[in-house]
């Protein structure tokens, strides 16, 4: 059972399998879902995460079951675990995107078919897929380029992360103390592959040199209630253009959107030349559809 919880699970070489399914032609994947179902549970609302699996269900010949978290009521209708095994008995695959981590956790502990996170409190598995497709298309061989990462230490940076390090890649987070990776956070990416990772907490210091400046939302999907005390702290972690004078020539900018212009990024630089904020929301697609092969056990 492939299972794809958090990015740190696999290997740099199914990784690199993941996106080379991703870039396969969709024929080469031999339609594994004809006649299947997938569950898309969604606690929390989405645009990409949605719309790019729910078409790659699509693309592999099998049916997306979009349900709201309301519907089934995980842990207030019924158990996750009821869920979850009578979800299995209709779906070749279940995906969810939850509040709580622990909540895919204990669907793939008792689902009989490959569970998938769309996005936890931990990670954005789905994203980091799109996000070194993305810097691939850009890059070429992503092997000891630099990849920095400016804000919150949250879900799409800690995916990113782990995903940069199995590629080879030198990750930089830029994040303010107590919204930071801690040290032992640190070493377990560090372990993980090839690549390496450290932290300041210093934006201009973190961006130095890199070759991709990424960032998120300071304020994610259930933290509403602390954004006025957040846009205080992270007031000087902006990615704009004075921060990106920091970063290699030609730094590219990337951001897992939605972007929040003037606070995380300036509009300038969201929306200027250096942005491939739309490419990588494009690339949701393809990456979507690899994972998703890769889950149901196609290999190219
Ligand atoms: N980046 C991302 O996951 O976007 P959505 O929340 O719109 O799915
Ligand atoms: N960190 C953000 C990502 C949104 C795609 C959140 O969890 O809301």
């Amino acid at each position: 059972m492939t299972h794809f919880l958090h990015v740190g699970q696999v290997s740099a070489n199914d990784l690199i399998e993941i996106i080379a399914l991703a870039a396969a032609p969709i024929e080469a994947l031999g339609r594994p879902l004809a006649g299947r179902g997938v569950a898309l549970i969604f606690e929390k609302p989405s645009n990409r995460t949605r719309q790019s699996t729910e078409m790659a269900v699509v693309q592999l010949g099998g049916h997306p079951v979009y349900t709201r978290g309301e519907e089934i009521g995980f842990d207030t209708r019924e158990p996750v675990e009821d869920v979850t095994r009578i979800m299995a008995g209709y779906h070749a695959l279940l995906a969810a995107r939850v509040f709580d981590h622990s909540i895919v956790e204990r669907m793939a502990a008792v689902s009989a078919v490959p569970v998938l996170n769309m996005l936890s409190d931990r990670g954005h598995p789905l994203q980091a897929v799109a996000d070194v497709i993305t810097m691939h298309d850009h890059l070429g061989a992503l092997a000891d380029r630099v990849v920095a990462y400016v804000g919150d230490y949250n879900n799409v940076a800690r995916s990113l992360a782990e995903a940069a390090v199995l590629l080879g890649m030198h990750v930089r987070l830029g994040c303010p103390e107590g919204h930071d990776a801690t040290t032992a956070e640190l070493s377990r990416i560090d372990a993980l592959g090839a690549g390496t990772i450290c932290q300041s907490s210093d934006p201009g210091h973190a961006v130095s040199g890199a070759q991709v400046v990424h960032t998120d939302t300071w304020t994610s999907m259930g933290q509403e209630r602390e954004k006025a005390e957040r846009v205080e702290v992270f007031g000087r972690y902006q990615v704009n253009e004075a921060l990106l004078s920091y970063a290699a020539d030609n730094a590219v900018f990337m951001h897992c959107m939605p972007a929040y212009r003037g606070l995380e990024v300036s509009a300038g630089v969201m929306d200027g030349p250096r942005s491939l904020a739309i490419q990588q929301g494009h690339n949701r697609m393809p990456a979507a559809r690899g994972v998703l092969a890769f889950q149901l056990g196609v290999r190219v």
